[in-house]
């Protein structure tokens, strides 16, 4: 199939374009590099030996994003375009309710317009909010605590509107858990801007000197060590899922809401563990006190994935964290063009 991948130069969109090429598919990536880098891209096709054909647009940008559906036959789109800053998202709840909301609006539009019926979308474990037990099936009730989070749920209801109004739709939302880990290669990473918000990448730049400690952010939760226990998964797990749902969408299965996770949760002293394993000595942390809004606990029943999909995460915490560490390593500024 031709898939029009929207954020592909990110994280996640260049470790599924590698999949999707991998797997003898076409690619076309949009993004407006405002959170990533076009070498990015390049790397991709250096591990793949293929050719990703690239326009550096916003997919807000309705004519760019009409361009690009009437230059490519298009059969399915992933959409990855999106801030992702919970944080962020406070300070500028307009901004990402423009660029997530609007973006993913004027993408339908300009979708439907071109029968392009076929669609993806990374949704987050955050349209859980605070789950009332663990594991987390996906019929679980919704709620969010901070923009970024609504912004997930909000498209959500618009999907499940889309399909209600228009059954020719096959949809996918992904709620992804907790995605670390780069390509073995250590060619494509996660390349945060400044000071991570995320635990793995804050991890990885205490392990190669550029930050001091790690902060744990309490550790008297209802857990086994008292830190917070995630769902890591590893991103070629993850971008796998994305080939495994890209397929399924060609049988018409109509709406689909599946979790991608691996169903084991590790705390954030288990991470500094296996970190420090990875990097042959002790990564230093400092317990301070809790993040508002943080929960406990949250780690996915990925049954339904298996029996949907036929997917299973395969790779191991050390795979995640020797795979982090060798990118960080031989990338010590991220991407640098
Ligand atoms: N990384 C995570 O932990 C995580 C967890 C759950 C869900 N998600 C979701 O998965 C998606 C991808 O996440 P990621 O970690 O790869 O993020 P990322 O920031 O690395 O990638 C997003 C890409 O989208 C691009 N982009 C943003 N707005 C755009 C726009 N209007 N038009 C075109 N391109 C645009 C950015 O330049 C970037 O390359 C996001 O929607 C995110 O919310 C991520």
């Amino acid at each position: 199939m031709n898939i029009l991948v929207t954020g592909g130069a990110g994280y996640i969109g260049t470790h599924t374009m590698v999949k999707l090429l991998e797997n003898n598919h076409t690619v076309v990536c949009v993004d407006d590099l405002s959170n990533s880098k076009y070498i990015a891209v390049e790397r991709v096709e250096k591990i793949t030996g293929k050719k990703v054909k690239f326009y550096q647009n916003d997919i807000r940008d309705r004519e760019a994003l009409r361009k690009v559906f009437s230059e490519n036959k298009i059969d399915a789109v992933i959409n990855f375009a999106g801030f992702k800053a919970v944080g962020e998202s406070c300070a500028k709840p307009i901004e990402y309710y423009d660029n997530n909301i609007y973006g993913m609006l004027v993408l339908l539009e300009v979708m439907r317009e071109f029968g392009v019926k076929n669609i993806v979308f990374s949704s987050s474990a955050t349209v859980y909010g605070n789950p009332h037990k663990v594991p987390i099936t996906e019929d679980f009730p919704l709620s969010t605590s901070n923009p970024y989070g609504s912004t997930k749920l909000f498209i959500e209801y618009i999907l499940k509107d889309l399909y209600a109004s228009d059954k020719s739709f096959n949809i996918a939302i992904l709620r992804y858990f907790n995605p670390i880990g780069a390509h073995p290669s250590g060619l494509i990473g996660e390349d945060p801007n400044g000071i991570p918000n995320n635990l793995c990448p804050y991890i990885t730049k205490v392990c190669v000197g550029k930050l001091p400690h790690v902060n744990v952010f309490g550790n008297d939760y209802p857990t086994h060590d008292g830190t917070g226990v995630r769902d890591y998964i590893h991103v070629e797990d993850l971008a796998e899922g994305h080939v495994l749902a890209v397929n399924k969408l060609a049988d018409n299965p109509g709406l689909i809401i599946v979790n991608l996770g691996t169903g084991t949760g590790y705390s954030v002293l288990d991470m500094i563990k296996a970190f420090s394993k990875a990097l042959g000595k002790e990564v230093p942390y400092k317990i301070g006190a809790h993040r508002p809004g943080d929960i406990p606990t949250c780690y996915a029943d990925p049954t339904y994935a298996e029996n949907l999909l036929g997917f299973k995460a395969k790779k191991s915490l050390e795979d995640m964290c020797k795979d982090a560490l060798n990118w960080q390593l031989k990338n010590p500024d991220g991407y640098v063009e």
